[in-house]
């Protein structure tokens, strides 16, 4: 379902001194293995929730019996931020679209203008609101999904509830509190799974079923990859030779990972890639801070633009591009009579599309920069679930090599906590110690 291509990332390939070395390979392939190793007994002990949740299959049950039941609709307002937005992102991005049908709107963001424009052009007896929270108590999220609350019952009173579903920690938090008593069904990210880490529940699940497709698919998808993920063998585990590519080009300068998804149903990769490796990795280890900074692309469009920046610019990259098999959809022909302005008449816009990934992937290990390419076998539901759980187990496996954490997020959690801080006057240390920050401004333009 999934095939891992490092062909490019090699000294041999790329020139000396470029790529990788098979000896430092070799060199570092036990201690990969190692890393397995402990994934696989941290995840026996059960110590890693999102690594079992390909197993529940009565998560994606749950979620397809709602949606069989759930009143009409036209839209969807999804309210979550950060890894409670960025898999609907990814499912939307795979449901069949047209004219007529459901309409998902993502609101991670407090900027007014967005809701008060949802609010005001869709119909509430139309519409569900979903609000998305493994805390319940994210600022962004609990204050756009109120006003969402108070506008549905505003307009339907006391068949508000029938249209407002909720997703957040099983355990007891608040947003679960206030579902249970307005009467709203509640869906559970299980215990120990991260926001980043949850696609894979009800947070990717649910949109997935709201537009059309079959939840336990993705399900299915990632139940093969996790097999492979945790077998201790570089030929057949595509998680433990991206990891072990990642971390060697790292080791070697290159510390910014671009993922360039070719195709617009994998496009939402991008940004989903870029907060799982950013937030999981980017940590103080043992010996100082650790990380690659990661970069989302997309083709064809950066082929036009940050492709310059790629093949010219410095050389601290790692390319990871992303194409799926087959589309599966119907493939429009260039008609031909239009040679004088593009030569491509009697190709279909798939064979464009193909032919344009190899060619720039091509043109970036030329300029002797390291590439991998990721294949999926489709860009269905089920490859998709595949392609996160890989990702996921490669974060997994690359935390281990770095020796940190990558399942907690300090920062964020300060970055939560200062933006209280600074709209509400609490607590009192922190916003001094802001206050103290702006006593002194350097204003270089004004
Ligand atoms: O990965 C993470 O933990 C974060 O990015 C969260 O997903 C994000 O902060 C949203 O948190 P919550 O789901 O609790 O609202």
């Amino acid at each position: 379902m999934i095939e891992v291509d490092s062909t490019f990332a090699f000294d041999d390939v790329l020139g000396r001194g470029r790529g990788i070395q098979l000896a430092e390979l070799t060199r570092l392939t036990s201690e990969a293995f190692g890393a397995v190793e402990r994934v696989r007994a941290a995840h026996a002990r059960g110590g890693l929730a999102w690594l079992g949740l390909p197993e529940r299959m009565d998560l994606a049950e749950e979620v397809a019996a709602w949606r069989a039941s759930s009143p009409p609709f036209d839209d969807v307002l999804l309210f979550g931020i950060g890894g409670s937005a960025l898999a609907a992102l990814l499912f939307g991005a795979l449901a069949p679209r047209g004219p007529v049908g459901p309409r998902l709107h993502l609101i991670e963001t407090v900027d007014p203008s967005r809701l008060s424009f949802l609010l005001q052009t869709c119909r509430a007896e139309r519409t569900l609101v979903v609000g998305v929270s493994k805390s319940g108590t994210t600022l962004e999220t609990a204050a756009t999904f109120l006003i969402a609350e108070a506008w549905m019952e505003r307009a339907l009173g006391a068949r508000a509830k029938e249209r407002i579903a909720i997703i957040c920690d099983e355990e007891e938090n608040p947003l679960r509190a206030r579902a249970t008593r307005k009467g709203y069904v509640a869906f559970p990210v299980p215990s120990g799974v991260g926001g980043r880490f949850s696609a894979l529940c009800a947070v990717g699940l649910l949109p997935a079923a709201l537009l059309g497709l079959d939840p336990r698919e993705p399900l299915r998808g990632a139940r093969l990859a996790a097999e492979r993920c945790l077998l201790p063998d570089l030929a057949k585990n595509p998680a433990l030779a991206l990891a072990l590519t990642h971390h060697l080009a790292a080791q070697a300068g290159r510390n910014v990972t671009v993922l360039w998804p070719y195709g617009e149903a994998l496009r939402p990769l991008g940004p989903w890639w870029v907060q799982l490796v950013g937030e999981s990795l980017g940590k103080i280890g043992p010996h100082g801070a650790v990380g690659v900074s990661p970069l989302a692309a997309s083709g064809p469009a950066d082929q036009h633009s940050l492709l310059q920046l790629l093949l010219e610019g410095p050389d601290d990259k790692l390319t990871v591009f992303m194409g799926a098999a087959s589309s599966g959809a119907s493939d429009p022909l260039v008609p031909p009579g239009g040679e004088e302005l593009t030569p491509v008449g009697g190709k279909t816009l798939g064979q464009i599309l193909r032919a344009e990934q190899e060619a720039t992937a091509f043109a970036v290990a030329r300029a002797g920069r390291p590439v991998v390419t990721v294949t999926l076998v489709d860009s269905g539901p089920a490859a998709l679930g595949a392609a996160l759980l890989t990702f996921e187990v490669m974060v997994a496996l690359w935390g281990e090599l770095l020796g940190i954490n990558a399942f907690d997020q300090p920062a964020v959690a300060f970055g939560k906590k200062a933006a209280l801080a600074r709209l509400l006057g609490q607590p009192l240390d922190l916003v001094r110690e802001m206050d103290a920050a702006r006593a002194r401004p350097r204003r270089l333009a004004r």
